[in-house]
């Protein structure tokens, strides 16, 4: 069963309730969600594997460490997740970057993939899936399906505020993967926001509401 996460260092904690503030403006939320990001990818790229090699210091030659294993690839899920790729690309900034977009069919409520484009070498990378919210997490649980599909075999899903609705059925349909949040809120409400989350991600990031 994956593992869920929750990073509950200082700085991300802090920098997320400046988040949440509801008189917090674009720019300010713009950035915050940049650094919580990188700090979040800090913790996240933990586990990365090392491998020894050799190296020439200007006084002698010695054994250090150099990042070894697969490449990474980074999936926003449009269009909030973008708010998240450059804080991650700060620290991985060779990482590919790969994009989807899903709506919800008003019939079957299911979510429908509108814009797909991953990184061809799919198969040799490791993906980190990133939306700030992970509410009944069906674009998320639709997201890893789609880079499954595509032949993505190591995925981590990331996220700044979860519900434990949405923690749950990704767990559920994706048992493989981990994920890894900055706070697990109490609830989904009536219209799908999370409580007390930070109001709807994608207009508080690009300042159209
Ligand atoms: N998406 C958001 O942007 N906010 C929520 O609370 C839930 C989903």
């Amino acid at each position: 069963m994956g593992k869920v996460y929750v990073f509950d260092h200082p700085l991300i904690q802090h920098k997320l309730t400046m988040i949440r503030d509801k008189e917090t403006g674009t720019k300010d939320f713009r950035e915050l969600t940049d650094e919580v990001a990188t700090l979040m990818a800090f913790e996240i790229t933990r586990d990365l594997p090392l491998e020894e090699v050799t190296v020439q210091t200007p006084v002698c030659e010695a054994k250090a460490k150099v990042l070894s294993g697969k490449k990474l690839g980074i999936i926003p899920i449009l269009r909030a997740g973008i708010g998240m790729v450059d804080g991650v690309l700060k620290l991985i900034p060779a990482a590919k970057v790969g994009h989807i977009g899903l709506y919800r069919d008003p019939e079957t409520l299911q979510p429908v993939e509108y814009y797909v484009k991953f990184p061809s070498d799919i198969e040799e990378r490791d993906f980190i899936v990133v939306d700030p919210m992970l509410a009944t997490g069906g674009s998320a649980v639709e997201a890893i399906n789609s880079l499954k599909k595509r032949g993505a075999t190591s995925i981590r899903f990331m996220c700044l505020i979860a519900a434990p609705e949405g923690v749950e059925a990704v767990k559920e349909a994706h048992p493989d993967v981990d994920i890894y949040i900055a706070a697990l809120d109490e609830k989904l409400n009536e219209e799908g926001y999370i409580v007390p989350g930070l109001g709807d991600a994608g207009d508080r990031l690009f300042g159209t509401k």
